[in-house]
C-alpha cells in the first residue's frame, strides 16, 4: 500500500493565497485520479466555502461535524469527512469555534500531536493518496499541530510589497517544528496573485530565488478574476471555467508539486 502524503499550505501572512492554492491543487490532483482529502484548519472556513454553500458550511460548523469538534474531543477524523461534488475529493470542514482551539490544546497531553493522532486511522486506511491542509494566518500551537501532521510544507506568497514580510518568521517556525517532527520538509514557495506589469513581481521572484534552502516553484499564479467568480460559486477555478488562465497555471503548479513529491520520497 502506498503511503498517504500530507501537505500543509501555511504562511503567517493573510491573503497570500493559501486557501485558493489548497483548493485548486487539491482539485487538480483529484482530476488526475489521485484520491484527495482536504482539511480546513482555519476558522474563516474559506477552504470549506470553496466547495460548499454558506448554508452547508454553517450547518456543519454548528452541528459538530467539523474539525474543531473532532480535535476538542480527540476523535478519529474518519467520521468527519464530507464528500464534495467531485470524484475522489473529500473535505473536513472547519468551524468559527476554531478561534478557541489554542485554549483547547493547552491542557492536552502531547498537544502538538493531537491532529496527527486524530488523522492516523485515515492515513492507515490507505483511502487517500494526498491529504491537503489549509492553515490559518498564524504561528502557534494549532499551526504546529497542522505541520506535525504533515510530510510537507508549501508556502504560498503573494507578489505584493508586503508579500515577503514575515516569511523569515514562517521559515524560523518551520525549523522549530522540524525539531519535534523531523520528517517534515519544506516543499517550496509558490508565488500567487502575480501582476507581471508590476515591479513587485520581479522583486519577489528575485528575493525568493536567492533565499537559502527555499525552492521557488517555476509555476506561479497570476491575478485572475475567474478565481473570485469560481469562489463565489463554491467551485475550483477549473470546474467553474476550464479555459481560465489560472486553471492552467494551477494545473502546472500541481504537476510541479507531483514531480517534487515523487522525487523527495
Ligand atoms: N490568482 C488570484 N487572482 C485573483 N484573486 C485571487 C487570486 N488568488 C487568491 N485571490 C483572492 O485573494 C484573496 C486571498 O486569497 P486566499 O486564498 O483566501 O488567501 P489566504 O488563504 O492566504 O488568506 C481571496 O479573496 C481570493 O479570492
Ligand atoms: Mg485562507
Amino acid at each position: 500500500m502506498k503511503k498517504t502524503k500530507t501537505l500543509c499550505f501555511a504562511n503567517n501572512k493573510g491573503g497570500s493565497g493559501k486557501s485558493t492554492t489548497c483548493c485548486n491543487v487539491g482539485y487538480e490532483l483529484s482530476k488526475k485520479g489521485y484520491r484527495v482529502l482536504l482539511i480546513d484548519g482555519d476558522m474563516q472556513m474559506n477552504l470549506s466555502l470553496c466547495f460548499f454553500s454558506e448554508d452547508k458550511v454553517l450547518e456543519a460548523a454548528q452541528n459538530g461535524n467539523n474539525l474543531y469538534t473532532a480535535i476538542k474531543e480527540q476523535k478519529a477524523l474518519d467520521d468527519y469527512i464530507m464528500p464534495t461534488d467531485y470524484e475522489g475529493l473529500d473535505l473536513i470542514v472547519s468551524s468559527s469555534l476554531m478561534s478557541g482551539i489554542e485554549y483547547e490544546l493547552f491542557t492536552k497531553w502531547q498537544r502538538e500531536f493531537i491532529l496527527k493522532k486524530c488523522l492516523q486511522s485515515v492515513k492507515d486506511s490507505g483511502k487517500y493518496d494526498f491529504i491537503l491542509i489549509d492553515a490559518p494566518p498564524t504561528l502557534g500551537g494549532w499551526v504546529m499541530n497542522l505541520l506535525c501532521a504533515s510530510d510537507y510544507l508549501m508556502i504560498p506568497v503573494e507578489a505584493s510589497p508586503w508579500g515577503l514580510f514575515g516569511l523569515a518568521n514562517m521559515l524560523e517556525f518551520f525549523s522549530t517544528v522540524c525539531e519535534i517532527s523531523p520528517d517534515l520538509s519544506l516543499l517550496g514557495v509558490a508565488v500567487t496573485k502575480v501582476d507581471e506589469r508590476k515591479n513587485y513581481f520581479r522583486q519577489t521572484m528575485e528575493a525568493l530565488s536567492s533565499t537559502d534552502g527555499v525552492y521557488l516553484f517555476d509555476s506561479y499564479i497570476r491575478v485572475d478574476s475567474s478565481i473570485e467568480w469560481a469562489q463565489d460559486n463554491s467551485k475550483p477555478v477549473a470546474a467553474h471555467k476550464p479555459s481560465a488562465r489560472s486553471a492552467k497555471e494551477y494545473r502546472n503548479l500541481t504537476e510541479e508539486v507531483l514531480s517534487l513529491v515523487n522525487r523527495k520520497k
